[in-house]
């Protein structure tokens, strides 16, 4: 029995650059993992099947897990047969835009290569994580990224900037490719939003850094999901500053430069609303 912690992310940039002839959007984004983290627990035995356990009600655990097919994705890929258990002690809001089953399913890479000794290197397990999800390659590594093509391709950033953040989960459930088809003409921008973040995440200016948070998506799932723009609305007025969405949505967050800060925009909105995080970028 092994544990892998998972790790969500929040996107601090998203431009959305077109749409791709296979479907998906080229798009140019920068990742940051935080310390809200599922646990993910892994047993392999004599046999040939995949079980996953959890106490959420909230996600399958069939085929449909994105663990399942990292699993499945891991063992064809190594070519053994085993009976794997996955376990998953679910923190991370599902379908938030946080990622969460992404990360279950690159712990559950990290995870099986350390159990079998496969000595597969993180980017052997990022190409196999690609074919399960555009963001389980980000997820081998955690930390800090730009992410570009349809967000497999990494360029890992590295800075020292002391962040937390404070997220609230809005109770809606998105669908990731209902945003992604709605999303129209690219907009022009003359320097991508993420080389703005990742210039401010290495001068650890964390102004600059506010100043240039930016999603693509935001306006296009607020259009759908009107709920998310009211949220936000009322986010803003109780945090006293500007608010930004992670992914697709519907998860909000706002970013503070001490812990104090956090705690204070966090207890203000735990008296009004239930899915509200504190974390801290790692
Ligand atoms: O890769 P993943 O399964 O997370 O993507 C979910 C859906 O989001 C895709 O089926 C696609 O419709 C949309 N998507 C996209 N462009 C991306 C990533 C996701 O259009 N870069």
């Amino acid at each position: 029995m092994l544990l892998e912690r998972a790790y969500a992310k929040v996107n601090l940039s998203l431009d959305v650059l077109g749409e791709r002839p296979d479907g998906y959007h080229e798009v140019d984004m920068v990742l940051q993992s935080v310390d809200l983290s599922d646990a993910v627990w892994l047993a392999a035995e004599p046999g040939d099947s995949i079980r996953i356990e959890s106490s959420s009600t909230q996600m399958p655990l069939d085929e449909r897990n994105l663990a399942y097919q990292a699993a499945r994705a891991f063992l064809g890929h190594a070519e053994v047969r085993r009976a794997v258990t996955i376990g998953i002690e679910k923190r991370i809001p599902i379908a938030a835009g946080l990622g969460g089953g992404s990360a279950d399913a690159a712990a559950v890479l990290r995870g099986l290569n350390r159990l079998l000794g496969t000595g597969f290197t993180p980017a052997e397990l990022a190409e196999i994580g690609a074919s399960v999800g555009s963001d389980v390659p980000f997820c081998v590594y955690n930390g800090c990224a730009v992410a570009t093509g349809r967000g497999e391709r990494l360029q890992r950033v590295h800075h020292d900037l002391r962040v937390w953040a404070v997220l609230l989960r809005p109770p809606v459930f998105v669908s990731t490719a209902d945003v992604y088809r709605a999303v129209g003409e690219p907009r022009p921008r003359p320097v991508p939003s993420s080389s703005q973040v990742v210039q401010a995440l290495q001068a650890a200016d964390f102004d600059a850094l506010c100043a240039a948070v930016q999603n693509d998506l935001r306006d296009v799932a607020e259009a759908l999901y009107p709920e998310i723009a009211a949220h936000a609305e009322r986010m803003e007025t109780i945090a006293c500053q500007r608010v930004y969405m992670s992914g697709s949505g519907p998860t909000l967050f706002a970013l503070a430069p001490t812990q104090a800060k956090a705690q204070r925009i966090y207890n203000g909105l735990r008296g009004f609303m239930k899915e509200v995080y504190l974390c801290r970028f790692v």
